[in-house]
Formats: structure tokens, C-alpha cells, sequence
């Protein structure tokens, strides 16, 4: 099974969502699947100039020649799409809504009508493949991320791919820093693997899997109160200067 797993964070390698991302990937490496993992943040990417030149005037074909170009050829073949975001104003990044814009050429413009609703026609062989997400979020509720699933079910079915599950983990912007200062990430970093290894052998996360990332790993009040000793740490907290602060 091939798997092509893009990291959608500013932060690349150092970011929190990669941290699971390293997880996952070695799951599915140890499964047997064959991973091509890309990074956005390092990408020549031109923005889709959404005058459809690949739908009317060369069908298929991209108005730019970058290295995008080539990686939606290998996307359209690849069995997975991991899609590897932190959220950002709700959604993906920037960087990833940039490089979900060129996919568009793999779609024909061309309606059809599947279960009650209009998409575009897509490669007949798309439907035995699927999408996968990966992310992480700032906030400590698990509805932080309802916005990006929605967005990525319906960017599967645009693709006629099937969504094979999310791997979310809420609070994860605290990630990095609860690594640094000896919490025990193990059960959820091991979780995350786990989720590798059940998408290539069974072409599905588990509820339990998913559910384990997602587990809390401190209180809502303790989450609050040591990130913001962080933020004043970092940033100082200025009366009348810093937003929040008196
Ligand atoms: C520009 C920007 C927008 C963000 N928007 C949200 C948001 O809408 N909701 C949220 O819960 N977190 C938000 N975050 C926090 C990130 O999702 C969080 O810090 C995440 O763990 C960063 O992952 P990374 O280290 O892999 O980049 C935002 C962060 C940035 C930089």
C-alpha cells in the first residue's frame, strides 16, 4: 500500500502535529506500507490560478510546472492521502488548502450525482482509495477540530476517496512543552502508531485508537493555568500593551 503523508504545519519536523505524524508514519512503515512523506512548508508551490486552464484548455495538464506538479501525479496513484495539519482559523493551513487547491486537476468538470449530491467526475479507480487526517489543535476541546473534519470528509468526497478516519489530538499546541516538562506522552505518541499499523491492515483507524490519542492528559483548569504561566514567561505581561493583560 502506497501512502503519501503531507505535513501541512508552518513548523514542519518541529511541530506538535508532527510529533504524531513520526507515530503513524513508523506504524504504517512497520505494517508494510510504502510511505512517501512530504513537507509543504519545503515546496516550490504556485497558487491555483482558478481559471481551470487544466479542465479546458490542456485537460489534466497544470498551467505550472513546479514541484507540485509532479507530487499530484504520484497523489493520484498513491492508496492514502494522510493529510497532516495543524488547525488554523479553524481549518487546514494555508499551506495545505494551497497544495488541496492543484489536486483540482485530477478532478474532470463534469458533474455526477452520488447519494442525493452533485461532484465532479473523478478516476473510476480514486473510489478504492482513501484520505486520512492527522492534527492537532490549540484549544482544549476536542469541538476545535469540527470544522477540519467536516472539511476534510467533504475533500474526500469531492475525490471520490473514502475518509478512513482522524487522528486528533486537542490541546497539542501543549505537546511539545508537556514533553519538556516530564509528562508521560507515551500512551498517546504509542496510540498514534497504532494508528498507522490498523489503517494499513484493516484500511481504518479504530474508535479506541482515535479515542486514546484524543485522551486528556490533564484538566481543563490545569491546561489554562500552565499555558498561560508559559505565555507570561515568554511573553511578559505588559498592562495595557499585551492583549488580555491588566
Ligand atoms: C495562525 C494560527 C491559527 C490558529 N488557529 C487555531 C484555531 O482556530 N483553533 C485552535 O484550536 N488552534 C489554533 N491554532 C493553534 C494550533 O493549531 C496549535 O498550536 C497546533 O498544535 C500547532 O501545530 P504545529 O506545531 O504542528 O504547527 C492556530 C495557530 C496559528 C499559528
Amino acid at each position: 500500500m502506497k501512502i503519501i503523508a503531507i505535513d501541512g504545519s508552518p513548523h514542519g519536523d518541529s511541530g506538535n502535529t508532527a510529533l504524531l505524524l513520526e507515530e503513524f508514519v513508523g506504524g504504517a512503515l512497520a505494517a508494510g506500507a510504502e510511505v512517501e512523506r512530504v513537507c509543504a512548508r519545503d515546496l516550490d508551490m504556485e497558487i491555483c490560478c482558478s481559471r481551470m486552464h487544466c479542465w479546458y484548455r490542456t485537460p489534466g495538464v497544470c498551467i505550472h510546472k513546479d514541484s507540485v506538479t509532479d507530487l499530484i501525479d504520484r497523489m493520484a496513484l498513491a492508496d492514502v492521502w494522510v493529510l497532516s495539519t495543524p488547525v488554523h482559523v479553524g481549518g487546514m493551513t494555508e499551506l495545505m488548502v494551497r497544495l488541496m487547491e492543484r489536486t483540482v486537476r485530477l478532478l474532470s468538470p463534469r458533474f455526477e450525482i452520488h447519494n442525493g449530491r452533485t461532484r465532479h467526475v473523478a478516476s473510476p479507480y480514486a473510489s478504492h482509495k482513501a484520505v486520512a487526517l492527522i492534527s492537532t489543535c490549540g484549544y482544549y476541546e476536542d469541538g476545535a477540530f469540527d470544522p477540519l473534519v467536516s472539511q476534510v470528509i467533504d475533500l474526500a468526497r469531492s475525490h471520490h476517496r473514502r475518509f478512513a478516519g482522524a487522528l486528533l489530538r486537542p490541546h497539542g499546541l501543549a505537546l511539545r512543552f508537556m514533553q519538556a516538562n516530564g509528562f508521560d506522552l507515551q500512551p498517546v505518541l504509542e496510540a498514534a502508531r497504532m494508528g498507522g499499523d490498523e489503517l494499513i491492515r484493516n484500511g481504518i483507524m479504530s474508535e479506541q485508537t482515535l479515542a486514546a490519542v484524543r485522551q486528556p492528559l490533564l484538566s481543563k483548569e490545569e491546561f489554562v493555568s500552565m499555558m498561560n504561566s508559559a505565555f507570561e514567561r515568554r511573553m511578559g505581561c505588559q498592562a495595557g500593551r499585551t492583549p488580555g493583560c491588566i
